[in-house]
């Protein structure tokens, strides 16, 4: 199933610069290896992480002290996009994003449109809008919305309260951070034409 979408992308062929894989993920080969960092850029990772996570922690330790526990985390909240972003320069952020979308594979594939439209393409792309999926509905196909971080973000929180008439039958992904990690790994997992194809 979803397993299967990065079986084109093994590879070494030169066409993504390692430099550009973000963290030095290989989302592409298939298999238990996926995550594996390339030696070559595993220090520069570690360190980036270790530097990204401490002024993490200072920062979060002088929100708290500044405005307190319950507004830190409702300015938190407010930001969604950023938190996507930190997740992505995390592995071990973007398993767990791999493992909410678990959720979400009763219904969708990232290669494949089965029950809701397929994910591959999706950042950038306008919703309704995935190649030959026709079971949009009226409120989707005319929604204008560009799925990016933040509408991802707003769409998955509460599905049909941020588009009202959506047939997304799906309650929604209400843990901020869980949310946060799983678009993180979508939007490495969907980048179409490297790891993955879109489906015609
Ligand atoms: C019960 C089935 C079901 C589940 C579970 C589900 N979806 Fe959906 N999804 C759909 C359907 C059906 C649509 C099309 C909705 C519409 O047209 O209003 C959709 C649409 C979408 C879209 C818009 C895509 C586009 O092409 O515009 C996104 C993004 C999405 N789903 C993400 C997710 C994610 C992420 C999860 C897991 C957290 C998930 N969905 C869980 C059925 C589901």
């Amino acid at each position: 199933m979803s397993r299967q979408f990065c079986m084109n992308d093994r590879s070494g062929d030169g066409a993504v610069p390692a430099g550009r894989r973000p963290e030095g993920l290989d989302v592409g080969a298939a298999g238990r290896n996926r995550w594996r960092a390339a030696p070559t850029i595993a220090v520069g990772t570690l360190l980036g992480g270790l530097i990204g996570a401490l002024m993490g922690v200072l920062l979060g330790l002088l929100l708290g002290i500044l405005m307190g526990p319950a507004s830190a985390l409702a300015a938190q909240a407010a930001r969604p996009a950023p938190a996507a972003t930190e997740a992505a320069a995390d592995p071990a952020a973007l398993r767990r994003g791999e493992q909410v979308y678990s959720r979400c594979v009763a219904c969708h594939a990232i290669e494949a449109n089965r029950t809701g439209p397929q994910h591959c393409g999706l950042f950038g792309r306008s919703a309704g809008t995935a190649p030959g999926y026709d079971a949009y509905s009226p409120a989707m196909r005319d929604a204008k919305i560009v799925w990016d971080d933040r509408s991802l973000d707003r769409f998955l929180q509460a599905p049909t309260e941020f588009l009202p008439g959506t047939t997304m039958g799906y309650a929604g992904v209400k843990d901020a951070r869980e949310r946060a990690e799983l678009i993180a790994w979508l939007r490495v997992a969907t980048r179409a034409g490297k790891a993955c194809s879109v489906a015609r």
